[in-house]
């Protein structure tokens, strides 16, 4: 059997071919090309003394050597299937290190109490995904956390006065980011708020950028080489991409994520061993179902926006390069992805019309899956937030979302052109 190839020379090769490769070795699993699933809990040791080295390891109570890797244990510390993912997560993104999750919000909310705590500050951009929101406004202010909402679209030096204002005892953690935010795909300045950031502390009081890159995906979008220091996924969406996943990631330098780990070991917010082998299949096509599902998003969105019926499409891909959103875009963005908005001319009857009427699509939460979904984010998904944040934020009663999903263009177009035509005039 040739030698697999070596990590330094797998990091040569593009990120397509890095994510059929990376971090698994045949010869050590019966030469099988498909990495099994590991579904296991636990991990037997060769010798009780080699036990208590892994545990040493895993629970930071001795430094690794350079030659050492962290053994095997049990599968809520680690697990084969989550340590390639994790590696393979790395690769678009640009990260030192990943962690993964049981969901989004899993990731989400763990991250942050990694590095916030009782009577610190998280500033975050509104709006955010309803679930994230509710964190914010709900439950991080139950654990004596102050969360102070900043309009995603306000300027960087607005932004900059927010934050010096929340700061002034020094205790501003963390910025959570969402951009493109859902619904509405506003788009956040992450190297301006890097460095806005930045200058606001050294090392350890410095707060942390994370930004939630769920909409976009790693493909078109990599935070961390804009200046954010962490990036959080909910890998249900488009890196799971088939809807049959529940999982999110943190990706960011090997210090944070082996803090954030940690904390995931003791709240056992860590992903399953099966998902994160189907989650392994899903990466192998990341790149071809991005660029079907951005290829025929745009063929929706372009067949929506001079129809009669409709009186917006929040579509990345339409905004005026001269305007300050697509020069940011431009920088930030190397393509506009597959889930947008369209704020239909009416009220929520016509937007309900307009669900009901669909064929292709289906009518359901969620997005980034190889089918196109379609729902209502004012009484789904961001149903709790409050009336005058939606109203704010644009989050209208006649606002449909849409993932665009693999199926033929034409019949994705002609789909939203007859549930069109079904709609009261
Ligand atoms: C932007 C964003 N972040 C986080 C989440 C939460 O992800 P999960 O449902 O995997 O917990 C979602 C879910 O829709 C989302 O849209």
């Amino acid at each position: 059997m040739p030698p697999e190839p070596s990590e330094s020379s797998l990091s040569e090769w593009a990120p397509a071919t890095q994510l059929l490769n990376l971090g698994y070795d045949a010869a050590l699993s019966e030469g099988s090309v498909k990495c099994p699933l590991f579904q296991t809990s636990t991990f037997a040791f060769r010798s009780a003394l080699e036990g208590k080295r892994f545990f040493e390891i895993a629970y930071g109570i001795c430094e690794r050597r350079p030659d050492e890797n962290v053994g095997l244990i049990y599968s809520r510390i680690n697990n084969p299937n989550l340590e390639i993912l994790e590696q393979r997560l790395c690769v678009h993104d640009g990260a030192e290190r990943s962690a993964v999750f049981s969901s989004g919000m899993a990731a989400i909310a763990t991250t942050i109490l990694t590095f916030v705590k009782p009577g610190d500050v998280i500033a975050y951009t509104d709006p955010l995904y309803g679930g994230s929101d509710h964190l914010m406004t709900k439950v991080l202010p139950s654990f004596g956390i102050q969360t102070v909402p900043i309009a995603a679209d306000a300027s960087l030096p607005s932004m900059r006065g927010i934050l010096h204002e929340v700061n002034q005892n020094g205790r501003l953690r963390m910025m959570l980011v969402e951009s493109p935010a859902n619904p509405t795909n506003v788009l956040v300045d992450i190297c301006g708020l890097a460095l806005l950031l930045s200058s606001m502390g050294n090392g350890d009081s410095r707060p942390k950028l994370a930004v939630d890159n769920t909409l976009l995906g790693p493909v078109w979008q990599q935070p961390l080489r804009h200046g954010a220091d962490l990036v959080l996924y909910s890998l249900t969406k488009y890196v799971g991409g088939h809807s049959d996943v529940i999982a999110g990631a943190c990706l960011g330098s090997a210090r944070d994520i082996a803090e954030v780990s940690a904390l995931r070991t003791f709240l056992g917010s860590i992903l399953d061993p099966h998902s994160a082998w189907l989650l392994m299949r899903s990466l192998e096509t990341l790149e071809l179902r991005m660029e079907r599902s951005a290829a025929n998003a745009r063929a929706v969105a372009d067949s929506l926006r001079s129809h009669p019926k409709v009186r917006e499409v929040l579509y990345l891909g339409h905004l005026d390069p001269e305007s300050t959103a697509g020069r940011l875009y431009a920088t930030q963005c190397s393509g506009a992805g597959s889930t947008f908005s369209v704020r239909l001319v009416g009220g929520e009857p016509q937007a309900f019309q307009f669900l009901d009427a669909l064929r292709v699509m289906r009518l359901a939460v969620s997005l980034g899956g190889t089918e196109s979904l379609a729902s209502h984010p004012a009484s789904m998904t961001h149903a709790g937030v409050d009336a005058e944040s939606k109203r704010i934020y644009g989050i209208s009663d006649n606002l449909v979302r849409l993932s665009i999903g693999i199926e033929d263009p034409c019949d994705l177009v002609a789909d939203v052109r007859q549930a069109l035509d079904s709609v009261a005039g």
